[in-house]
């Protein structure tokens, strides 16, 4: 006998009726990887389908994106030359100010998100300026780094700025310097809840973000923590964050639900790296239907709560839901 659920699933309209979570494109934020130079269009090894590109290749690639329906993308930078303090990224002739510029001028109605960071651009590779005797970074001196970051990046016409260094204080900090360079309209995504992970390995293969020596263990959250994980994005609510964030999303989706219910602030998930590289490879190795699977875990952060989702999936998972060939 049909009873109670199943006389409900027969008709696929009745189905598409009671489904009760939907992914659309509005959902997605697209991570891009800029570099120097010109014409470079460089595929990393361990993320296939994603590139490093230059400037005039990046703002080739935005137009696909806009065809494709995806408005908005996160920017990280790999710069030229990398130093004790990560100059380029104080510097307005910087990697992701120099790209910001020219997105913009292209794109204005491109909603482009800035990742704000040092480790792509120290040469310990570490997300901010080193103390000497701890060894690890020196949260107050990173802070007023990141706020001198997000001035550079609003100016040269970020929409949003997205900081992902877990220090102490950063939104205060960020939303402060901000505010008194004239930018108070620009919004803040925080990282505000984001671990100690290994599923951003091949990440540090494209961005080039390594860190030399030791881990980020003393700045990134334990991935055991489930109430300090809390904590930690109710912080950023009261610091003033715009929207907050889990990361990485797929080993962490009880964490989406628990920030999702917590505060009423907008949630954003970042598929990270390693998540994406792991379905490329299952599917490469013909273990998978990569596209079902890929459709399954992107809504999986929808069920659980989560607003908007960063991911590498974004232009596959477009082409799938505008039913494009
Ligand atoms: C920079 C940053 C990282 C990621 C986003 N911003 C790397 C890290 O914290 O080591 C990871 C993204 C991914 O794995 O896709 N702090
Ligand atoms: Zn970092």
């Amino acid at each position: 006998m049909f009873t109670r659920f199943r006389r409900k699933r027969l008709s696929p309209v009745l189905r598409d009726l009671l489904q009760e979570t939907r992914l659309s494109v509005d959902d997605f934020i697209y991570p891009l990887f800029v570099r120097g130079g010109e014409g470079i269009r460089n595929e990393v090894a361990s993320m296939p389908g994603v590139f490093q590109m230059s400037v005039d290749e990046i703002v080739r690639e935005c137009e696909t994106l806009k065809e494709l329906g995806i408005r908005s993308v996160i920017l990280f930078g790999i710069p030229e030359t990398k130093d004790s303090v990560g100059s380029d990224a104080l510097c307005e002739h910087g990697i992701i100010a120099t790209a910001l510029r020219q997105i913009k001028k292209t794109h204005p109605d491109l909603f482009v998100v800035t990742d704000l960071c040092f480790c792509e651009y120290t040469d310990h590779g570490h997300c901010g300026i080193l103390d000497p005797v701890l060894e690890t970074v020196d949260n107050d001196l990173t802070l007023v780094n990141l706020g001198k970051q997000a001035v550079i990046h609003a100016k040269a016409g970020a929409d949003m700025i997205a900081p992902s260094g877990m220090m102490d204080g950063m939104i205060t900090a960020i939303r402060s310097a901000l505010d008194e360079a004239g930018y108070a309209h620009i919004p803040i995504m925080s990282y505000s809840t984001k671990f100690a992970s290994s599923w951003y390995g091949p990440f540090r293969d494209v961005a080039e973000s390594a860190p030399s020596f030791g881990d980020r263990r003393s700045y990134q959250m334990n991935p055991a923590n489930r109430r300090e994980a809390i904590l930690e994005s109710l912080e950023d609510e009261k610091e003033g964050a715009d929207i907050l964030m889990v990361k990485p999303a797929l080993a962490y989706l009880d964490i989406i639900r628990d920030i999702r219910e917590a505060s009423l602030l907008p949630l954003a998930v970042y598929n990270v790296s390693g998540e994406y590289s792991m379905l490329k490879m299952a599917a490469k190795a013909g273990v998978i239907d990569y596209e079902r699977v890929m459709m399954e875990t992107l809504l999986s952060f929808k069920r659980a709560g989560a607003d908007i989702i960063i991911s590498y999936h974004a232009k596959e998972a477009a082409r799938i839901l505008l039913e494009l060939p």
